[in-house]
């Protein structure tokens, strides 16, 4: 029996403080992160969480294109962090995403930096990070996951190749609800840690596929290749270029490609 996704099915029972506290359900939208972003605008609480049945105007980093039709995860959290905190939000959204994806599928997920979640070295799931800051104040964060749980990835050419789901990495199906309310209750344990972030910097970076290996980076008309040495407590890649140079390297428009 397909179980109906709606807010009071992922508010029964769920016993966050704030996280999810509050669900907006719309059946079809655009996306997530636009409606998050109103809310945010009209004061909405913070933890409130918009749920999408489908997007059909889903975005990734970079203005790509974020396929997310019905039977998946397509959600956006409205926070109200300090300036301090923002680094340590993709951690958390990260390891939530992992951690929900674990327990109910018994099948191991991996974090790639910056902003993808993998199964197997294929992505099943992102995260789309949005503020506004006003100063050194935060006027709003809006964290925007993605997670294919039902999605016949062979039906979409241009993600065949690179994509899975939970449906196709296990044999449980219709997993929608449980994970929306573990991934909240995972955020919520997680955001609590802050300001001190340290914790999740290290279970993040535990988790991290990206530490060691050959990449080029890439930002406009500047490529840096070499080998991922470390990564700094701010999410900052730390990459050892051919010549011996070390150079940081922060998310922003940077899109990373194993060599
Ligand atoms: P990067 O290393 O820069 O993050 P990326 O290819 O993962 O590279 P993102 O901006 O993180 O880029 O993600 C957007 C891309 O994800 C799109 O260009 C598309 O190829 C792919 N994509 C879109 N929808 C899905 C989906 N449902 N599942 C997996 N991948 C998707
Ligand atoms: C990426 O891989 O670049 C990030 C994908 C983020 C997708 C989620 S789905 C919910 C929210 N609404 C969107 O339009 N995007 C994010």
């Amino acid at each position: 029996m397909v179980k109906e996704l709606t807010a009071a099915a992922v508010t029964r029972g769920l016993k966050t403080r704030s996280i999810g506290r509050k669900v907006l359900y719309f059946n079809s939208l655009p996306s997530t992160m636009d409606i998050a972003r109103q809310e945010a605008l009209k004061g909405a609480i913070e933890g409130t969480v918009i749920v999408a049945g489908e997007q059909t105007g889903g975005r990734g980093r970079l203005k790509r294109s974020w396929l997310a039709p019905k039977g998946n995860v397509a959600l956006s959290i409205i926070l109200y962090p300090k300036i301090e905190s923002l680094p340590y939000l993709i951690m958390i959204a990260s390891l939530a995403v992992v951690k929900s994806i674990e327990s109910f599928t018994g099948v191991k997920a991996q974090i790639k930096w910056p902003n993808d979640i993998l199964i197997g070295g294929k992505k099943v799931g992102g995260i789309l990070i949005e503020n506004e800051l006003r100063g050194n104040k935060v006027t709003y964060s809006i964290v925007g996951i993605g997670i294919n749980v039902d999605l016949r990835v062979a039906d979409y050419a241009e993600i065949a190749t690179t994509a899975t789901s939970l449906k196709n990495e296990s044999d449980k199906d219709d997993l929608q609800i449980e994970i929306i309310r573990a991934l909240l209750t995972e955020f919520e344990r997680l955001y609590l840690k802050l300001p001190d972030g340290k914790a999740i910097y290290e279970g993040w970076r535990e988790r991290l596929v990206t530490l060691g290996k050959k990449v080029r980076a890439e930002s406009g008309s500047q490529d840096i290749e070499g080998e991922v040495e470390a990564v700094d407590e701010d999410g900052a890649l730390v990459i050892r270029e051919e010549d011996g140079k070390l150079t940081r390297v922060v998310a922003g428009d940077v899109t990373l490609r194993e060599k």
